[in-house]
């Protein structure tokens, strides 16, 4: 019987021959399919992550409105609950956490229902009113298919969980302004308060050519006007999703409040566009309301982007627990629907693909995100909650990989797993030269991939690998000379990742801004079965990517060091542990793992 058939009647819990089980089927009816999930446990799922943030089926983009709440973390984030794919009556869905590891499903917070939002719930921020009162603005389309920007407020705030949210009854507060397409107008920030405590939000947007923060002032979060500029703008950007305004601390890693304006703190724009999440660092000058950022966005390889692999519209919050700043991005799946449809799936027949077999979009680790020491660059590392997660320890001191070397980190769950190293290289001196042509780090990580031996590199990690090798993800650093000194380049090789030919093969790559000869070369990543989040430099440099291999799951995956180049290098320190499961979304709170 098709599966689809047995949820419509809703038949109570059925274990299916083929091992599928169908939990908590009594719930499965129409009304409370937006309420609550439908979960359905695969008994191998080679590419469902154990520790990562997924729904337990269907799809999922942006991170909402993370917040710290009453002791309660909260991620709402884009779903649709109709199906494997971006749909057009997007949600906000609701999960809460104790420990930012271990999360549960709520009640989907924001149902399309009302003229301003029938067509979708679309991306938005809160923002901790004082008194501590979360409030909610979101995009909605509406009925005419205009983004408008909204409010909600939660129903209870004696509720930690804020499981109910309404909507304000004058809402819209915001239309496309005048110039600004209907479909271009979405996704306002965290607002904040200025010294003269009026409120100020961004909201994404591209007029005349420009991507724009488009700046919005009011005095008591509900009446907003536009301000005659926008808070930054560029010619040299897509339309802008998603942006992210938010101060950061001068020589700490502490972060602190949206609306933190002193001269111990600098300020951060980011902005989505052309599947990227880039940044700039600057000054936010309030008496002019307009940020200065220390060098504008180029439209090139030379721009910052918070990862330089698959990691989009990201989300930061003020942790008021640990005072620190903490980011989500929105990881997502290699295959895009266009090559879906290309391969003969129609997004109908994606749809009933069993879920497990299918590369489900997810969040990523959450990442404490700082400025770095030389102010110029953001550093992230994934929150120390996600330690927690680690066992089965192995470490490695003082180990010499020579020329054309491998060894096999054994003794962990390679599928799963957490490993921090570091590379010591002796006679730098002898690095080779970097041609001054070379300026797409990329690029130069496509031609010189993880098999082309270069003097210092290629060395580093094989991920999720096969014992012969033949499938690999190779995470690994080349370090040259170059006219302004040492260059170290960091990649992310996929192109043996997975013997099914028809995935994407991009090899990602960024340079590290480090100098090899004062410091040495760390690279963290963390494997989850089809994710590989991995930080170069102590998190100066941070690649994700979503590898399926064919072979390489589970207990079939292996991790090794190695070393392609001609000169030997030494990790001087490896540590890595297995990962436990987290519990990711179950039903019915933190205490009830049935359906995990
Ligand atoms: C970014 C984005 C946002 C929009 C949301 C819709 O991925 O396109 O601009 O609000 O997704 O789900």
């Amino acid at each position: 019987m098709d599966l689809s058939l047995l949820l419509l009647f809703g038949l109570s819990c059925i274990l299916l021959s083929n091992g599928i089980k169908v939990e908590d089927c009594d719930h499965l009816t129409d009304n409370t399919s937006f309420q609550s999930f439908q979960v359905l446990v695969p008994a191998e799922q080679p590419y469902r992550t154990a520790y990562h943030f997924q729904p337990p089926q269907n799809w999922l983009n942006d991170p909402n409105g993370p917040m710290y709440y009453e002791g309660i973390y909260h991620l709402f984030y884009q779903y649709n609950p109709h199906g494997a794919l971006f749909g057009d009556s997007m949600l906000w869905a609701h999960s809460a956490s104790y420990d930012l590891v271990n999360w549960f499903s709520l009640d989907h917070a924001l149902i399309p229902s009302e003229p301003f939002d029938i067509n979708s719930c679309w991306s938005g921020s809160v923002t901790i009113l004082p008194g501590n009162k979360p409030v909610i603005l979101y995009t909605g389309i509406d009925a005419n298919n205009n983004q408008v920007q909204n409010l909600a407020t939660p129903k209870n705030l004696s509720d930690p969980l804020l499981i109910e949210w309404i909507k304000y009854s004058g809402n819209p507060l915001m239309t496309p302004p005048d110039g600004v397409e209907g479909d271009n107008f979405r996704d306002p920030t965290t607002a904040w308060q200025g010294p003269d405590k009026t409120w100020r939000v961004v909201v994404g947007s591209w007029s005349n050519n420009q991507g724009m923060a488009i700046l919005y002032q009011s005095d008591d979060f509900v009446h907003w006007t536009k301000y005659q500029d926008p808070l930054y703008s560029s010619i040299k950007t897509g339309m802008w999703e998603c942006p992210d305004f938010f101060p950061v601390s001068i020589n700490s890693t502490n972060g602190v409040d949206a609306s933190v304006k002193n001269p111990s703190v600098r300020h951060v724009m980011k902005a989505s566009f052309n599947s990227h999440d880039y940044y700039i660092v600057g000054t936010y000058v309030t008496e002019l309301e307009k940020f200065l950022p220390d060098t504008d966005f180029t439209g090139t390889s030379l721009d910052l982007r918070y990862d330089y692999g698959k990691f989009y519209a990201s989300k930061t919050f003020f942790d008021s627990k640990k005072n620190r700043r903490i980011m989500w991005g929105w990881v997502n799946e290699s295959d895009s629907t266009e090559d879906d449809i290309e391969k003969g799936w129609s997004g109908l027949q994606k749809q009933t693909d069993p879920q497990w077999l299918l590369d489900n979009p997810l969040q990523s680790v959450p990442r404490q995100i700082w400025l770095d020491k030389t102010g110029k660059q953001l550093v992230q590392w994934p929150v120390e909650e996600i330690n927690s997660l680690r066992d089965n320890q192995v470490s490695i001191y003082g180990k010499q990989l020579e020329s054309g070397s491998i060894f096999e980190v054994s003794g962990i769950t390679a599928s799963r797993a957490d490993i921090e190293i570091m590379f010591e290289l002796p006679e730098l001196e002898e690095a080779e030269f970097m041609n001054s042509s070379w300026v797409d780090p990329q690029l130069i990580c496509d031609r010189e991939d993880a098999s082309v031996t270069g003097t210092f590199g290629p060395f580093g990690l094989l991920a999720l690998a096969t014992k012969d090798l033949t499938e690999q993800t190779a995470i690994f650093f080349r370090v040259f000379t170059g006219q302004k000194g040492y260059r170290v380049l960091m990649c992310s090789d996929q192109k043996r990742s997975s013997l099914r030919n028809e995935l994407d093969k991009t090899t990602y790559g960024a340079f590290v801004e480090i100098d090899p000869s004062q410091e040495m070369i760390s690279l963290r990543s963390l494997i989850d079965h089809s994710i590989i989040e991995s930080f170069g430099g102590n998190g100066k440099t941070c690649i994700t990517t979503r590898v399926y291999p064919k072979l390489a799951v589970n207990n079939e995956a292996h991790l090794y060091a190695f070393n392609n180049g001609t000169l030997s290098v030494t990790i001087s320190r490896l540590n890595a542990w297995s990962m436990n499961k987290a519990r990711i979304n179950c039903r019915g709170g933190l205490e009830n793992t049935a359906s995990c």
